[in-house]
């Protein structure tokens, strides 16, 4: 079966298997790979009320020399492991979690893009949930994490680097100033569902997230970084209500590679007038230049009281950041950090 990955969104295409291990009493079961994607659960599993919920999101690239790498799984650990310690739960451990990861890869080798179809890649979706029956509002004693994978195109269907517009959200936040907004938990995004709805209705790309306390500084996309370019400098907002983006943080180390200044810090609105370029950035995303941002009171009010314009086509210091990063994850530029794991077929 030939499957045709430039007609592909970033959306669920059915695999051939999921990974899953359970961790019961504080001790983790032997992973268990399945091709029923059907799990049985206890509706009374902390999940279910509490949102006893966080995730992760990376892509498997094959390679120009054939062979096949994940980007950076190491770091998804890491920030799986902040957000259950946050939510108090048990996370699965380094070993655990890269294992199971390989075995998703391995199980599904047959939709892992070939490397001709562009920005193409294996999405794989490591979840961590709440699987104990409770009542009571505490945090799940016992988790259930499963790796699940997709074959995915990027948002933007085929084209890579399509710039979409935003539109700043002031009468919706993301994440509190002292709340989860730094660990990728599925609570967060069931907070920004609503708004997301009416910013894609009204035809926008993207929303762009204010901080909850004064609304003066940028925090991020609902489903990435932001991050701009002036003159020379990198421009990135520094806040603990922001998800810490592994694609942010390895263009960081690229742009002084290139040697921009890299400025992680407050980002106000303001400022938007006076950059070159912007961009949202993530994994789904990559990099998606934005050409146009609308501020607005209230996103079901029709009045733009400002708008910021960018070029129609992603800028040259963007474009460059990005053919470093995809050059590194479909070898065909030098990993110097060491940032891919290679995968055999088993
Ligand atoms: C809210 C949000 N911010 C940032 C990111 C980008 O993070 P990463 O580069 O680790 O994918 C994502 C996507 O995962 C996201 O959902």
């Amino acid at each position: 079966m030939e499957i045709d990955y430039s007609k592909r969104s970033f959306s669920y295409y059915p695999t051939n298997a999921i990974v899953y291990a359970t961790c019961i009493d504080g001790k983790w079961s032997a992973p268990v790979v399945t091709n029923d994607f059907n799990l049985s659960l206890h509706c009374f599993a902390g999940v279910f009320h509490y949102a006893s919920c966080c995730f992760e999101g990376l892509k498997v690239f094959r390679g120009v020399d054939g062979r096949v790498r994940m980007f950076r799984p190491d770091e998804n650990q890491k920030r799986m492991k902040s957000g259950a310690d946050y939510l108090d739960m048990p996370a699965p451990p380094m070993d655990l979690f890269m294992d199971m990861c390989i075995r998703c890869v391995q199980e599904n080798w047959e939709y892992i893009p070939p490397y001709e179809s562009a920005s193409a890649s294996l999405y794989l979706r490591p979840v961590l949930f709440g699987y104990n029956p409770q009542l009571g509002i505490h945090s799940a004693d016992d988790a259930m994490f499963v790796v699940m994978a997709s074959g995915v195109g990027t948002y933007s269907g085929a084209k890579s680097l399509m710039p979409g517009t935003a539109v700043i959200s002031r009468n919706y936040d993301r994440a509190a100033t002292f709340g989860s907004g730094g660990y990728k938990l599925g609570a967060n995004y069931a907070q920004s569902l609503h708004a997301y709805n009416i910013a894609h209705r009204l035809g926008y790309r993207e929303l762009l997230f204010l901080d909850s306390a004064t609304h003066t500084h940028i925090e991020e996309f609902g489903s990435s970084n932001f991050f701009a370019i002036k003159g020379n400098s990198y421009i990135t907002p520094d806040s603990s209500s922001v998800l810490p983006s592994i694609t942010n943080k390895s263009l960081r180390k690229v742009a002084e590679e290139f040697g921009l200044k890299v400025e992680r810090r407050t980002v106000y609105v303001e400022e938007l007038e006076s950059f070159d370029e912007v961009n949202s950035c993530g994994t789904a995303v990559v990099i998606t230049p934005i050409c146009r941002i609308d501020d607005k009171p209230a996103l079901e009010d029709g009045t733009v009281t400002r708008e910021f314009k960018y070029a129609d086509e992603c800028g040259p210091v963007s474009r460059k950041l990005y053919d470093r990063i995809i050059g590194i994850q479909k070898g065909l530029e030098e990993d110097t950090y060491g940032w891919c794991t290679f995968i055999n077929e088993h």
